[in-house]
Formats: structure tokens, sequence, C-alpha cells
């Protein structure tokens, strides 16, 4: 039996950005439901956890230019430069809103909201690191995700928790809803609706070490490629320097922002000799590197692959009250102080710069003219607006989630009350019910689990920091094998009631698919820029290569092409720190 709902606006994801999104959407009196396959205050915007940047020049001189003008570089040219004037300048009135709305960020002495320093953001267009990430301690993102969500109580936006979207309804190139698997009940919903927002999260569970939450598997970017969207710029993902050592679990940027360093074997500081001006707050893709050159150098802690993080010097002030919650991870998960231990790290994956291509009103996109798709929006990291480009800068992801999960709200809400409801299609959930009965009818076929760790294990080693055509090819044949593996995946759970075995086994579909066109996209980019580094290919290639990929997913496979970057007032220069 099918639930049928009939609401104008879904919002499909309970983190920042869908929060905001719906609040925009309630504010104007649209019906809005929210569909969050996690409780919302669960949602992996938590762990954005150092803050969100904007130009509010607090404690020390900072302009929306400067920040437009960082936005650009860090992200290797690659950002659409009016969607990061859009960014830069909407920064500001959003950090406002979000202080009006309650959220309790740290303050100045005097009151004003307070701002630390973050890799890549300058003042003076490079001259030196800036302060310009506001804060709430290391708690910005839990901070949003509370203020929002009882922003969006108060204003009485429905709530589906748990409840895991399988399936996008567009015919005829207009978007009509998605179809839903209830957790608590196995039962299968359709949501009809005017307009539909994607604000999924990010993908980050196709990699072994990795800051994402085991939630974090891509769905929505998934479902839209299997309905014809394609995937802008796959190839750039983003390892974060500072993941607690083999578990990946982040420690914020902001450890290095008050003034932590990186140290190898010898105890050298040893950004300084890779990027003298700013040291430990280059872009997380430089830094990235470094760590690893230094291990392939033997500087490594004890010949092993990972380095120290030094907060000893801040004092216990500091670090406890400035970053509580890592001081918490480190002393629980690794039995160490970071007041007095110096903490191992190693690059962990963290963030998907590509996406589901949108527009700067988080239209979904669908070719190489940007046409819109009606009635289908994007936000935050599953879209690609793009202004993260090659490279994101830290703090850039909450203002990214905000401002353009605002937008998508408020444009939402027009079109809402411009258009009717377009008719659903016949038997709308049968294709979602057919592959989930496929699923669990397989009772003794491959182990969904065994196969998600080999496919993380082949994307870390093979399609990791550092890239050549032949890992990319080690890469690319493995992820066919488990593609082929994956027909024969098995549910041995038959129950109705949280099946989580059943979920697992339809989330490592989402992953496989990504990780495909994932490794596609950076196989065919023969240049290395931001995250994206070829050691076959070691210099960026402007005349060939400023351009975005759009990978479309077809019967024969993944084909790509490509669209131009929006070019504005800052020309490609080469990126030095
Ligand atoms: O390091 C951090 O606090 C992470 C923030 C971000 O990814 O923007």
């Amino acid at each position: 039996m099918t639930q049928t709902f009939r609401v104008d606006a879904i919002v499909v994801g309970g983190g920042g950005a869908g929060l905001y999104a719906a609040l925009a959407l309630a504010r104007e009196n649209i019906p809005t439901a929210v569909i969050s396959k996690l409780y919302p205050t669960r949602s992996h915007t938590g762990a954005a956890q150092g803050g969100i940047g904007a130009a509010l020049g607090n404690t020390e001189p900072d302009d929306p230019e400067w920040h437009m003008f960082d936005t650009v570089k860090g992200p290797d040219y690659l950002a659409d430069q009016d969607a990061v004037e859009v960014l830069c300048n909407e920064a500001v009135d959003t950090v406002i809103e979000l202080e009006h709305l309650g959220l309790p960020f740290n303050r100045t002495p005097d009151g004003k909201i307070d701002q630390r320093r973050f890799g890549g953001h300058t003042r003076e267009h490079g001259k030196a690191p800036v302060k310009r990430a506001c804060y709430s301690a290391d708690r910005t993102g839990h901070m949003i995700l509370q203020t929002l969500y009882q922003q969006c109580i108060k204003h009485d936006v429905k709530f589906f928790d748990e409840t895991h979207v399988v399936d996008l309804l567009i015919e005829d190139k207009v978007c009509r809803g998605v179809v839903a698997l209830n957790c608590a009940t196995g039962e299968i919903c359709v949501f009809h609706a005017k307009a539909v927002l994607f604000a999924t999260g990010g993908s980050g569970r196709m990699f072994k070490i990795t800051s994402n939450a085991h939630a974090m598997t891509g769905d929505g970017m998934a479902i839209a490629l299997r309905r014809g969207v394609p995937l802008e710029d796959m190839e750039f993902f983003q390892f974060h320097p500072t993941g607690i050592y083999k578990m990946g679990i982040l420690l914020t940027e902001a450890c290095r922002g008050e003034g932590g360093v990186l140290r190898n074997k010898d105890g050298e500081p040893f950004m300084e000799r890779y990027a003298p001006n700013i040291k430990d707050l280059a872009p997380r893709d430089i830094v990235s590197r470094c760590i690893y050159e230094e291990v392939r150098q033997g500087r490594g802690i004890g010949g092993k692959d990972y380095v120290h993080l030094d907060l000893t010097h801040l004092g216990a002030e500091v670090v406890e009250k400035k970053l509580p919650d890592i001081t918490d991870f480190v002393r629980t998960y690794m039995g160490l102080d970071p007041v007095r231990d110096l903490i191992p790290i190693q690059p962990t994956a963290h963030y998907a710069m590509g996406g589901i291509p949108t527009n700067k009103n988080s239209e979904v996109v669908h070719d190489e003219k940007n046409t819109v798709l009606k009635g289908f929006y994007a936000a935050g990291e599953c879209a690609c607006v793009s202004v993260h480009g090659g490279n994101r800068l830290g703090t850039n992801s909450l203002v990214d989630i905000l401002v353009f999960g605002r937008r998508a709200g408020v444009r939402m809400a027009d079109y809402c009350r411009r258009s009717d409801f377009a008719p659903l299609p016949p038997e709308p959930e049968s294709a979602a019910r057919a592959g989930i009965s496929r699923l669990a009818s397989n009772s003794d076929g491959e182990n969904a689990a065994a196969l998600r760790r080999d496919l993380q294990s082949a994307m870390m080693d093979h399609c990791g920091v550092f890239r050549t055509e032949e890992l990319l090819v080690k890469a690319q044949r493995s992820i066919q094998g488990f593609k082929e593996r994956y027909r024969s995946v098995g549910v041995s759970d038959k129950s109705q009631v949280f099946n989580t075995d059943l979920l697992e086994a339809l989330e490592l579909g989402n992953l496989l698919d990504l990780a495909e066109v994932t490794v596609a996209s950076a196989l065919a980019r023969k240049e290395s820029r931001g995250a994206h580094y070829r050691e076959d290919f070691p210099k960026r290639d402007d005349k060939n290569w400023l351009k975005h990929t759009l990978a479309f997913r077809t019967e024969k496979g993944v084909r790509l092409s490509s669209k131009p970057v929006a070019l504005g007032r800052f020309q490609p220069q080469e990126r030095k720190y």
C-alpha cells in the first residue's frame, strides 16, 4: 500500500540548507514539508565545527571584496565569480540574521560577534591571514541546526523524519515530487509537490578515511544522476588536513586558526617551508598534500603516514574554552590531552566540491547551456553552484548552505505561487518499489558491508589526494567489478521496521554510482587544480581545462561534457601563499 502526500514545497534534507529553505518558504506561507533520513538536528551540518565566514570586520578590517578574492583564488579559479559575489555579499546579512534568530555566537569583550582565522582567508588580496570566521566555540554547525530547527517548528514546517528518499519524479523536464521509504514502517510514500529541493549533503562515505557521518552517502546526487541530471566537477573532492589518525574524525581547522601548528617527526613546523606567508593556514588542498609530502620524504611520525597537530602552546584556557568539542574527541577517542600532548592526524575525506549543477537561485540546470529544470532545486553540499571550484575554503560551506538554502526557499515560494501541481505519472512508485524488492528478495547474495569496505579502500588508495592515470584506471576497473557484485547484493533482514540492512544496501548503490562518475571525471581532467592533483599532469592548464566537467549517466556508462566557468574581475594567476 502506498501513501500519497500532496504538499506545495518538499525539502529533502534536514541540514542547514534544507532548514533555511524551509524557513524561507514557511515565512511566505507556502505549505512545506521537510523529509529527512535523520532526525534534523543530527544532520551533518554539525560537522562544520569552526566557523562561518563573513567579512564583518568586527576584530580587524575586512571587506566582502577580499572574501571574494580568497574564494576565487582558494578554489584555483574554477569557481563561478557571479555566484561567489552573491555568496560573499550575502554572507554578512546572513550572519546578522542568524544572530537575530538567537544563534549563540562567541563574543568580543565589547559584545560583537567574535571572529577567528581560517585557512585561505586573507586581508587585502593575500597580504596576511584575516579573522573572518564567526563562531560558536567549535560547535558552529550544531548551533546553526538548533537555531534553524527551532525557527522551523515555530513556523509550522511539517517534518517527515527518518524518511529516506529513493526516487525523484521528473516527466517532460518538470519535477513533480519524490518517492520515499518510511524507515519506521517500511512503507513507500509518494510526495506530490510543485517544487522539490534537494539539500541532501555529501558523499564522503565513498572513502575509507572520512570526516563524514555514516549517513553521508550522496543519495540526492545519485538519484538526480539516475533521473538524467548531470553532475558537475565531481573530480574535486576535498581532504581536510586534520582528521584523527586512522579514524578520520574531524579536528577543526580552527585549531590552526587559534594558533595550532603541524609538526613532522623532527618537531619542525613544516608548513613554514611550503607556504611562508600564511603557513598552517594555507588552503586545505595544499596542506593535505604537504602532509603527505612530509610522509613521503620520511618525515612522518615513527615512519608512519601521519604527522602531529600541536596545540600545547595555546594553553588550557584557549583549548578547553574555544575548542571544547575537539578536546573531548581527542580525550575520548585517543586517550590524549590536547593541552599537553601532540595529536596524531592525517588528511580525511571531507567535502565534495562537485554536485548537482544549479544557478544562483538554486534552480537545477541540466545541460551545457544551463537550462533550468522546472520545479527542481538543490542547495548545500549536494549542489554545485559553483562557489567552491576546485577547492573549498573552510567556513564557506556554512555560508553556502545558508545563502543558497535561503535563496532556494525564496525562489521556490515564488514558483509555487505561480504554478499548479503537474500531474503525477501513473504508478509513480513503481521503479523504487522494484529496486527495493530486488534487494529484499535476495537473501544470500553479496554482503553490502564487505562491498562498501572494498569500495572505500579502492577510492582512498586510487582516487585520493595524489592521482595518476594508472591509479585511476585501477579505480575504474575496481568500480566496474563492484557494480557487477552489487547486482547480487542481498538483504538478510526481512523486517519492515528500521531495516538498516536494506537502507545501507540502497546507500551503497548511490555511493557506487557517484564513485564511478568521480573517477571518470578525474581520469579525463589532465591537469592539476585545487584538490584534483594529477602527478602525471602536475601543472594547472587554464588553456585546456579552465572549464567545468559535466558527467551524464547513460546506458553505455558515463558521458562527459563541459561548460564554461563564469569568470569576472579576478583573472587566473599562479596560486602562491
Ligand atoms: O574545520 C572545520 O571546522 C570545518 C569547517 C568546514 O568544513 O567549513
